[in-house]
């Protein structure tokens, strides 16, 4: 990316916990060394060009992005500015693009604010792309690193070894809103479906502990308990079932979906297979990156 635009805002991938933190449980997760970097190109007329994501909009549009747009404007009471974002994050993936926009974009309506004022005038773009978000990846994108996330008490960075991992993309948009929607009807109608929610919650914790062990057997075990969790939440389709078995068939030592589900990326731990599962993934037509998670600003 240019050196002479901002700041990267982050991506992210959730490594365990989606869903359940939506729940007040804890989530780890980490950034990627994947985000979006904004400038501002004229003081007026207000305008948003994404050109990787297609979207050129003006705030009044009838756009997702453009609503967010016009939130961050007024929330931030800046000028009509004219801004372009450049980014290498997939749009609508369960990678954080939507957080990283708009953190990018608060960035370069109010330079001089850092930390929760930041992170509090990126929500209320986020906002208007899931309604009642947990937070996790506004924290995330702004600050990088690995951190266990809860929605009362935020961030706290994990202090371990940067973790190598395979982003598979299943190339299927999904609208976290809906999915996070669906979680909450299946709730409603099978109160019982709350013992996933608290088996999640342990793998999150027994995870944090592998994580400081640096133990990735562990950890992969607890990624492969995680993704049966979330195929029983109902957040799982076909095609990410596909891509998981894939990926644990190639070595990896875990796989899982990330994020919302239904569509999206999911992610596998394989430190020494790494091209094994690239390949695996590839003959079934999905599209791999390697990353490591823990990008720090
Ligand atoms: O798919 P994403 O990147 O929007 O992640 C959603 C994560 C959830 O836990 C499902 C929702 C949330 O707000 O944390």
């Amino acid at each position: 990316m240019s050196p002479s635009l901002g700041p990267i805002a982050w991506g992210k991938v959730i490594l365990l916990g989606e869903h359940a933190v939506v729940y007040g449980h804890q989530a780890i997760a980490g950034a990627i060394h994947r985000g979006v970097q904004c400038q501002v190109t004229a003081q007026a007329p207000a305008r948003l060009c994404i050109p990787a994501w297609n979207v050129d909009v003006k705030p009044e549009d009838d756009h997702p992005v453009a609503r967010a747009f016009q939130a961050l404007l007024s929330t931030a009471e800046s000028g009509p500015l004219q801004i372009e974002a450049k980014t290498d994050l997939p749009a609508a993936a369960g990678l954080g693009s939507s957080a990283a926009l708009c953190i990018a974009i608060a960035r370069v309506l109010c330079p001089q604010l850092q930390g929760s004022g930041l992170e509090a005038l990126a929500h209320s773009g986020e906002a208007c792309f899931h309604e009642d978000p947990s937070g996790v990846d506004v924290a995330l994108s702004a600050r990088g690193g690995i951190g266990l996330y809860r929605k009362a008490t935020g961030l706290e960075p994990i202090s371990c070894l940067a973790l190598p991992l395979v982003v598979g993309l299943s190339g299927v948009a999904r609208s976290t809103a809906d999915m996070v929607t669906g979680v909450g009807q299946r709730l409603r109608d099978d109160p019982s479906l709350e013992s996933i929610m608290q088996a999640i919650a342990g793998q999150v914790s027994e995870g944090h502990k592998a994580l400081l062990a640096g133990d990735l057997d562990t950890l992969g075990q607890l990624m492969n308990q995680n993704q049966l969790s979330l195929q029983a939440l109902g957040v799982c389709n076909d095609t990410l079932a596909q891509m998981v078995h894939a990926a644990q068939a190639a070595g990896a030592l875990g796989a899982k979906l990330t994020g919302a589900g239904g569509g999206g990326a999911m992610i596998a731990l394989a430190p020494d297979r790494q091209e094994d599962v690239q390949q695996a993934l590839a003959v079934l037509g999905y599209e791999s990156f390697i990353t490591t998670l823990g990008a720090n600003t």
